[in-house]
């Protein structure tokens, strides 16, 4: 019956890493409604335009899933952009702007989502980065909210269990372009190579399924083991 196959909504999920994961977990037999402010083609579910940084917006894509799908199992936090600019030059309105996409919209959404996640035994995962970990120069508002993201990640964990697990997923550098890579970026990783979208999505599919049900709380980094890797100059 249509009614019991699983719902997962995913943020972000007209392209990249979103799009992967809205793929994958179509695939593997959801009902996937994806959110995202652009439109786009061929998306891999029901694609509603929403900005996910705007409360009303948030209210209405939640209650629009509990009219038309009826229930919620997963949540996948994955909308997410970045500035990179001097700290001197970055506005408080661009600050802010980050913050909201990046990390107030997961609250909004673990929010308006909380009862009909309850009852299904459901799933959030958040798509923080591994910068929440460490940093270029001129990314402090993007380093900042995916910090936020991982903690708000273990806060809802407390919070929503036993009933919802809440875990995150740090990915690292991950080729959502079709960019032309060197041979020199693929070898820098200890993997032996840059990370593809499936990488991510492979991790948040096996986050939202029965297999993970010991889980909750944790953070997962899909990047690589660029994060272990100690360099020194030559
Ligand atoms: N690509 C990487 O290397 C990488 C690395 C670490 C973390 N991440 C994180 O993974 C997530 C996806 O990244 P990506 O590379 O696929 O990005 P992307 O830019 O390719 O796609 C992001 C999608 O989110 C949508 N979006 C942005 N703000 C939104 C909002 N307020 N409301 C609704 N939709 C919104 C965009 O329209 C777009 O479709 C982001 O949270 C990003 O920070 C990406």
């Amino acid at each position: 019956m249509e009614q019991d196959r699983r719902v997962a909504l995913v943020t972000g999920g007209a392209r990249g890493i979103g799009r992967a994961v809205a793929a994958r977990l179509a695939a593997d037999g959801w009902r996937v409604v994806v959110a995202d402010r652009e439109g786009a083609e061929d998306v891999p579910g029901r694609l509603v335009e929403a900005d996910v940084a705007d409360e009303a917006a948030v209210g209405r894509l939640v209650e629009g899933i509990a009219q038309a799908e009826g229930r919620l199992d997963a949540l996948v936090c994955n909308a997410g952009f970045m500035i990179r600019k001097p700290i001197r030059e970055l506005s408080l309105g661009e600050w802010n702007a980050v913050l909201g996409t990046n990390l107030t919209s997961a609250f909004l959404l673990a929010r308006a989502a909380e009862t009909m996640l309850r009852p299904a035994r459901g799933a959030i995962v958040t798509i923080a980065s591994t910068r929440a970990h460490q940093s270029e120069a001129n990314t402090e508002s993007y380093s900042a909210s995916k910090g936020g993201l991982m903690a708000l990640t273990h806060a809802l964990a407390i919070s929503l269990g036993p009933e919802v697990r809440v875990n995150c997923v740090s990915p690292g550098w991950i080729d959502t372009k079709g960019e032309a890579l060197r041979p020199e970026d693929h070898a820098q990783h200890p993997a032996g190579r840059v990370g593809r979208p499936e990488d991510v999505a492979a991790l948040v599919a096996w986050l939202v399924g029965p297999e993970s049900g010991f889980v909750t709380g944790a953070e997962f980094l899909s990047d690589g083991g660029m994060t272990r890797k100690m360099i020194y100059a030559e």
